[in-house]
């Protein structure tokens, strides 16, 4: 029975709490995984820790009434995350605070901690895996441990997980594709005929994109997930600074840009690419025309898609969601899963 701890209880938080207890049965039944979560810690929905595991739908309940989890009833309440990571003996602990990808904190010493308390770590934070994605892996690895991190590029669409382990055998010689879904839902309004600023304002409306939507429509996050492809991929170590690196966002898009390429057959998409020029890694972020016949041209709306250029496949394409709620929560049960599986067979070998 493993125990969880928790870092960060907001939309992803609290999307994979969802799913463990929605699929508790199953999991177990399946897959022979039981678990307790026995420690939960938010900056502002508050924290509690309990040694015989919470009881994840009341908790659920409990926020989504408004309450605090300072309040909910456990062994502990009130431990920050460092706290938390340190004292509440868990196996493996789930980190999903905020990004920040010019420091990579909070979420990169809460991962630090964890490895260095010999626990497992998943996280959906971006800054820490883009900036010191290799650095935390090895630690990882230097301790026996596992750092997944699936739901960093593309949620819970299966991008690292398929190259990690079906496409184990291929080279990968390039990555290219649409990862952020904001854009993608504003390039997509365009092409329907909306201009940038009816857009964007739309997407502000639907909660696609923030009030302030600099890090995603000038391309950064986009560039963050690039360098987490290509740091992790293709083993480079390049730092997602956008003063640095060719990274252009959509925000000079034009609707006439939009109709042009539409007269000769092609689609405007804000393409993140990782690829190999003169033997060395580069990352690059840029609106691209792309023709009809791309799999990436009828890619719409929020989705997201990465064609991955491999020497024995030539191309493949995934798509599917890059945010939300249950596919991000999901990309954590995955992970977890994958843990345990690893960790089943390491128990038989
Ligand atoms: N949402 C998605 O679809 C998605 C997809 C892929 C990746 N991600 C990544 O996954 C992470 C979580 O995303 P989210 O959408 O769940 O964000 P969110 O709703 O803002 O939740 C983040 C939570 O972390 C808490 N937090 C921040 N700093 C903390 C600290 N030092 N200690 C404890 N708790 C702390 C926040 O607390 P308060 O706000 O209560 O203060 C908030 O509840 C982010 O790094 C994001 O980039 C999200």
């Amino acid at each position: 029975m493993y125990k969880l701890a928790l870092v960060g209880f907001g939309v992803v938080g609290q999307g994979f709490c969802e799913l463990l207890s929605s699929k508790k049965n199953f999991l177990k039944k399946n897959f022979n995984l039981d678990y307790r979560v026995v420690a939960i810690s938010d900056s502002q929905k508050g924290s509690v820790f309990s040694r015989e595991g919470i009881d994840l739908s009341k908790a659920l309940e409990w926020v989504k009434g408004g309450r605090s989890l300072d309040e909910f009833p456990g062994d502990e309440n009130g431990w920050d995350a460092l706290t938390t990571i340190e004292r509440s003996g868990a196996d493996i602990l789930f980190e999903a605070t905020w990004t920040d990808i010019r420091t990579g904190e909070p979420g990169l010493s809460h991962i630090r901690k964890a490895l260095e308390k010999g626990m497992h770590v998943v996280t959906t934070n971006k800054g820490p895996i883009a900036l010191f994605g290799n650095q935390l892996q090895r630690d990882a690895e230097e301790k026996g441990l596992f750092l997944r991190f699936e739901g960093t590029v593309m949620s819970g669409t299966p991008l690292l997980n398929l190259i990690r382990e079906c496409l184990a055998g291929c080279q990968i010689q390039e990555i290219r594709g649409i990862v952020n879904g904001t854009t993608n839902f504003i390039l997509t309004q365009m092409f329907e005929g909306k201009s940038y600023a009816e857009a964007l304002k739309t997407a502000q409306e639907l909660g696609y994109a923030e009030a302030v939507p600099d890090a995603d429509v000038l391309g950064w996050d986009a560039l963050a997930k690039a360098c987490i492809l290509a740091n992790t991929v293709f083993g480079a170590q390049i730092k997602p600074d956008p003063d640095k690196l060719p990274c252009q966002g959509i925000d000079k898009v034009s609707l006439k840009d939009i109709e042009q390429a539409k007269s000769e057959g092609m689609v405007i998409k804000l393409i993140a690419r990782v690829f190999i020029e003169n033997g060395e890694v580069r990352v690059k972020v840029s609106p691209e025309r792309i023709p009809l016949s791309d799999p990436l041209s009828g890619i719409k709306g929020a989705k997201n898609a990465l064609t991955i250029k491999t020497d024995a496949l030539d191309e493949i394409t995934i798509t599917g969601y890059g945010a939300g709620k249950t596919p991000t929560g999901f990309a954590m049960l995955v992970d977890f899963l994958d843990i345990h599986k690893k960790l089943s067979r390491r128990g038989n070998e």
